[in-house]
């Protein structure tokens, strides 16, 4: 069992409030992917939860215990961090025993455990090169492995793919994910990446104004934000907000063509003088459209598998993405199925529909 619980936690840094009240139950064995802005106070949680920062205020459980008080050392969790922080001067293998000679293990048992955890993460043939003999993806592999050997109970990751080239990241992200399954413990793991946040984990946290804005499976996620922040944050290009007026026939309106509200929209939206429309960029040609309506292009960028088309919609700037085959001069005709269409409210952000 290795639940980790966020019960009212606030974090104060010279008098800014950074973490704020935060509730978050990180349930055993999952994988919890934790996403925000850059300065938005991930690295600061993680940092919490490791006991390498005190809360200011608010309640940290671990199995329904307080650690509050509890060393790092004894917290039973292990952090790999973004730049791997390996000993330069030690080999692979003095890396990986690093941890378990601190805990004064027997010299045989370290030496099986870090061999048993090099082979499951490929270094067998590394254990006796120095750091900078390796790869950054073999780099990153040795910071897994020295997290690994200590069997912790929660594994705690701050960007750790974020110094590797693509396509090494393509395949730790599938290694990390496999590493999950296989140790059957709790990760809780903070990227800036797109794909990583949508693939890796069981539900994902996003982060803004130090407030928990949702939490939730990626397909929620993506598919239900609670706001126009979660909204916008994840999906590349990310979603278009356009603002609409409802009028007096219940019409709405994007570049001029109208748009008739059905039932369901019309009783939640009633009296609401103005909305947001938040379409996603993968919405703007879609195969079963009820709703047309023309935009001129001011710039097309053609990316192989699809393009990506920048343009005004009631002037705010929007983008699509349509299949690369489509051609175009000066105007567009997007086409869109009203269905897919989400409301927020212009002045909250809130999600109405
Ligand atoms: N020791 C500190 N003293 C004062 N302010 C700090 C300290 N550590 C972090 N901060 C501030 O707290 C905020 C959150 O920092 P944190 O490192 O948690 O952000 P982050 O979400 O991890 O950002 P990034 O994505 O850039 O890594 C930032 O505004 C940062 O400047
Ligand atoms: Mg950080």
């Amino acid at each position: 069992m290795a639940q980790v619980e966020l019960n009212g936690v606030t974090k104060i840094y010279d008098k800014k409030v950074i973490i704020n009240n935060v509730n978050l139950t990180v349930r055993d064995k999952e994988f919890l992917i934790l996403v925000g802005s850059s300065g938005c106070g991930k690295s600061t949680i993680l940092r919490m939860i490791a006991g390498l920062e005190d809360t200011t205020s608010g309640e940290i459980k671990i199995d329904g215990i307080c650690v509050n008080n509890v060393h790092p050392k004894e917290r039973d969790i292990a952090f790999v961090f973004q730049n791997y922080a390996l000993y330069p001067h030690m080999s692979v293998y003095e890396n990986m025993a690093f941890p378990l000679k601190m805990r004064k293990m027997k010299k045989s048992d370290i030496d099986q455990k870090v061999k048993e955890v090099a082979l499951s993460l490929n270094l067998s043939e590394l254990l006796q090169r120095k750091p900078k003999q390796l790869s950054g993806g073999q780099r990153q592999r040795v910071a897994l492995g020295r997290a690994i050997v200590r069997n912790p109970k929660v594994f705690l990751m701050d960007e750790p793919l974020s110094n590797l080239d693509a396509k090494l990241r393509v395949q730790m992200r599938s290694e990390i994910k496999k590493l999950h399954e296989k140790l059957q413990t709790t990760f809780i793991y903070v990227t800036h990446d797109q794909t990583e946040a949508l693939t890796m984990g069981d539900r994902i946290a996003i982060i803004d104004k130090g407030i928990i804005q949702q939490i939730d499976t990626p397909y929620n996620i993506y598919n239900n934000p609670v706001n126009t922040f979660v909204g916008g944050f994840l999906g590349s290009p990310s979603m278009n907000f356009i603002k609409v007026d409802i009028n007096d026939d219940n019409i709405i309106k994007i570049n001029d063509s109208p748009l008739k509200l059905n039932n369901n929209q019309l009783s939640i939206l009633k009296g609401r003088k103005s909305v947001l429309a938040g379409i996603r960029a993968e919405s703007m040609s879609d195969p079963n459209p009820n709703f047309e309506f023309t935009a001129q292009i001011d710039i097309s960028e053609m990316l192989g598998n699809e393009q990506i088309l920048y343009f005004k919609a009631n002037n705010s700037n929007c983008s699509a993405l349509i299949p690369p085959s489509f051609t175009f001069n000066k105007d567009f005709l997007f086409k869109i199925n009203s269905e897919k269409i989400l409301f927020f409210d212009v002045e909250t952000g809130k999600r109405i529909i």
